[in-house]
């Protein structure tokens, strides 16, 4: 199927564009009516995951309300884990959690791996072909997982958590153990970024969630390796890294043979520049989105502007649930509202 608008393909191969491409993290969600309303009707998140016409459904609504130039299918980075053996919950208001969690060698034995694993996700490759059916070529569609060091740290903690240090605890009591299950969750994580291309995703990105907490020898020793294995086994689309608030990592992330860079809101354009030759994708605050309408217009154009060329504007992290709908609007249409000048560096509205 051919791609009507291909402005984000084309921009993260580092292609001369006309206007950078927009879409936001978590835009399939509780900034739209229309997801609160079907998910209303259900049982919970995890029926609307697996159950693939409702997460296609979910999947386009950010294209047809916002106009955003890619979809990312509807799903969790938490599938990976449950895939392996380990099942989770979403408690309302609270977040993630896991009943039974990671602690010893025999744990990490019994988890399933690889191909194997991947299989176990047959809902996520269903919900993916629904999904680039009924697109029918309107925008691309991002297929996504979390990164090892990510899946892992919430596989020992068994929740979210301010710190991980149960997560980094494991890191410096039994570094051959995690990186036994590192490697277990990155082999089922490059079959299952398989099975999302073999299904029609268009481009991969891999969030890091939680890189930021990491020392940057931990960052080198346990997060780096592993996402550079999945950059390398996979190459069919172009891929994003999503290091969130590893800015110490920079040089280290530069060395990813990925396409694109995500910068969260504290990293700037200029600092990042210093190591990374890679197109970027990011970055404004989320909680800028509860200013006033005017002061989003402006804040995003000076956004655009601090990137220059070589970016996909995004937030800096995923927009929030409580976000005014009409502030995100102002934020896409002011990024659908530029030209860059030839010289591909200035903009105007
Ligand atoms: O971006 C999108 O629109 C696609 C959907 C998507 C979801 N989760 C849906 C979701 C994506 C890309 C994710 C990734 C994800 N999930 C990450 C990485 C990105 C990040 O935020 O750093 C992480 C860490 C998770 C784990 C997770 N899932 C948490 C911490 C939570 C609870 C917090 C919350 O927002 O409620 C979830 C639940 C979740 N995942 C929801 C959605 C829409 C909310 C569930 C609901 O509808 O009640």
């Amino acid at each position: 199927m051919e791609l009507k608008n291909d402005l984000l393909i084309r921009t993260a191969m580092g292609e001369a564009v006309e206007r950078p491409p927009v879409w936001l993290m978590r835009q399939a969600g509780r900034i739209l009516p229309q997801y609160r309303a079907l998910r209303g009707k259900l049982s919970g998140f995890k029926e609307l995951v697996e159950t693939p016409a409702l997460a296609a459904e979910v999947t386009i609504q950010p294209v047809d309300e916002l106009g955003v130039d890619a979809a990312i299918i509807f799903s969790d980075i938490l599938v990976i884990p449950e895939a392996m053996g380990l099942p989770y919950e979403l408690i309302e208001k609270k977040g993630p959690l896991f009943p039974k969690t990671i602690q010893t060698a025999t744990d990490i034995e019994q988890l399933q791996s690889g191909a194997k694993a991947a299989t176990e996700l047959h809902y996520v490759y269903e919900a993916i072909k629904i999904t680039k059916q009924e697109l029918n070529g309107r925008v691309p569609l991002i297929g996504f997982a979390g990164a090892p060091w990510t899946i892992f740290a919430y596989m020992i903690e068994g929740s979210g958590s301010k710190t991980f240090s149960k997560a980094k605890r494991f890191l410096y009591q039994h570094p051959d153990l995690a990186h036994q299950l590192l490697q277990k969750i990155t082999d089922s994580t490059i079959a299952y970024l398989h099975k999302k291309v073999d299904s029609g995703v268009n481009l991969l990105q891999i969030f890091d969630s939680w890189a930021g907490i990491l020392t940057p020898e931990l960052y080198r020793t346990f997060a780096l390796p592993y996402t550079q294995q999945i950059a390398n086994a996979i190459k069919r689309v172009p891929l994003t890294v999503f290091a969130k608030g590893a800015w110490f990592a920079l040089a280290d992330i530069a060395s990813i043979e990925c396409n694109v860079i995500g910068l969260d809101w504290q990293t700037s354009p200029q600092y990042a520049r210093q190591f990374v030759d890679k197109v970027f994708q990011g970055n404004l605050d989320p909680c800028q989105l509860y200013g006033q309408a005017d002061e989003v217009k402006q804040a995003t154009l000076s956004m655009l502007e601090s990137f220059g060329g070589q970016h996909i504007a995004n937030l800096g992290h995923g927009v929030y649930p409580d976000t005014p709908l009409d502030n995100v609007k102002v934020f896409v249409d002011t990024v659908k509202s530029v030209v860059y000048q030839p010289d591909h560096q200035a903009i105007k509205s």
